[in-house]
């Protein structure tokens, strides 16, 4: 059972699949792990460290590997060096991106989408959407607080007083909750807001204030899944009059909103973004999703009038060595499933986890959710 840490092709990944921590694991699990040279190096994980947990490290490593451990879906054009069969576990991005998923078919390859895993109890050490969005919560509040031209935490010196600044999150999931907690830590006045009626307590149990039209589409805005739903535009409307007013005394704004399977709400529009004081921030972790502020952009610190607008990408990687620490640990409890107490390969593939997370697998697309459309 030979395993391949892949060095990500992505310039703008810096998160490893494996750690030396994991990597002795999967050891103890009868695997030979190869890793590709300088895999690590991004998350402060030199090939040394590797290698002194018992890894070979090799340019060849993917060549002859059973299974391939990556951050990002393998490119079409790095598939050629992956051998027929190999499981690759990765978080795959599969929606929208139709012709990856036949590349990895036609390369042969069983490709399991980390983020398409069921959101049981069984599961919920190997979630990777939510140990990476707690990071990217964390981050956010970081970003939003270095972007800021005054300090966080109410200061009261011989030189005079520094309020304490106004902190609102749009969008309490587990990125919302963390950047809660972080703001509050920094010594913020935290507000937030989800559609949600179950947010109101957590929001209130990290010590913040909840905001929200709580009318009845409100107590009946979270699917049976625990996530939110599209709101009616009466709704939107509602939720925009209370948002502007609130948003114009806010010194950081940090959205977080999804929806599954649909572009991110619209939260904040340019005529919100233009009635806070200049020197406020803005952080839209939701820019890959196309953003919850009007005017974010991919990657750029848009101002306006004064007023920044955050839009990294990739936000849980700015904390690379953290992220991939955990991602890391998530792929290796997916992982442990897949062995058997041979220390064999063995997949089980009516497994819920296997069924929920396997895109490709003997030269097809096997997902349901991405069957051709005349299928
Ligand atoms: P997400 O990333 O899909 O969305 C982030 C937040 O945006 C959600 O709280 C959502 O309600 C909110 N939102 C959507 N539209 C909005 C709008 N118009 N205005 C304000 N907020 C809006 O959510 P995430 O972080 O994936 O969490 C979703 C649910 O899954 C939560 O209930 C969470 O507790 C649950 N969860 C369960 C886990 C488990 O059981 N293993 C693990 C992780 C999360």
């Amino acid at each position: 059972m030979k395993i391949a840490v892949a060095k990500e092709q992505d310039p703008a990944e810096p998160r490893v699949a494996a750690t030396p921590d994991t990597v002795k694991k999967l050891k103890a699990l009868g695997a030979e792990v190869a890793v590709e040279p300088g895999a690590g190096l991004k998350s402060g994980l030199p090939d040394a460290d590797f290698t002194a947990a018992g890894a070979t490290v090799s340019a060849d490593a993917l060549k002859d590997a059973d299974v391939v451990f990556k951050v990002k879906r393998p490119e079409a054009s790095e598939l050629a060096s992956y051998k027929r069969g190999a499981l690759v576990l990765a978080i795959m991005d599969p929606y929208g991106h139709e012709a990856a998923l036949k590349s990895m078919a036609d390369a042969g390859i069983a490709a399991f989408a980390m983020e398409l895993m069921p959101r049981i109890t069984r599961a919920q050490v190997m979630d990777v959407l939510s140990s990476q969005a707690n990071l990217a919560g964390y981050r956010a509040v970081i970003d939003g607080a270095e972007t800021f031209g005054r300090a966080m935490p109410m200061m009261m010196t011989a030189a005079g007083t520094v309020p304490a600044a106004k902190v609102f999150i749009m969008g309490v999931g587990v990125a919302g909750l963390q950047a809660i907690a972080t703001a509050r830590r920094l010594g913020a006045i935290v507000t937030a807001t989800d559609v949600r009626p179950a947010t109101k307590e957590q929001v209130e149990s990290l010590g913040a204030k909840f905001l929200a039209v709580e009318d009845e589409e409100f107590k009946n805005a979270q699917t049976a899944g625990g996530y939110a739903k599209e709101m009616s535009k009466e709704y939107q409307a509602k939720q925009a009059a209370l948002t502007a007013e609130h948003i114009k005394k806010q010194d950081i704004v940090i959205t977080t909103a999804l929806i599954p399977g649909r572009p991110a709400p619209r939260l904040v529009t340019a005529e919100m973004v233009k009635s806070m004081k200049p020197g406020s921030v803005l952080v839209d972790l939701a820019v890959e999703r196309g953003g919850n502020v009007e005017g974010a952009q991919p990657g750029q610190i848009v101002e306006i009038d004064g007023v920044k607008i955050v839009g990294y990408t990739n936000v849980a990687g700015r904390v690379a060595a953290s992220a991939s620490a955990l991602y890391a640990r998530n792929l290796l409890s997916f992982f442990e499933t897949m062995v058997n107490k041979e220390k064999a390969l063995a997949v089980n593939w009516d497994d819920e986890l296997v069924k929920a997370t396997a895109l490709t697998r003997d030269g097809a697309v096997v997902h349901p959710n991405f069957q051709p459309k005349s299928a």
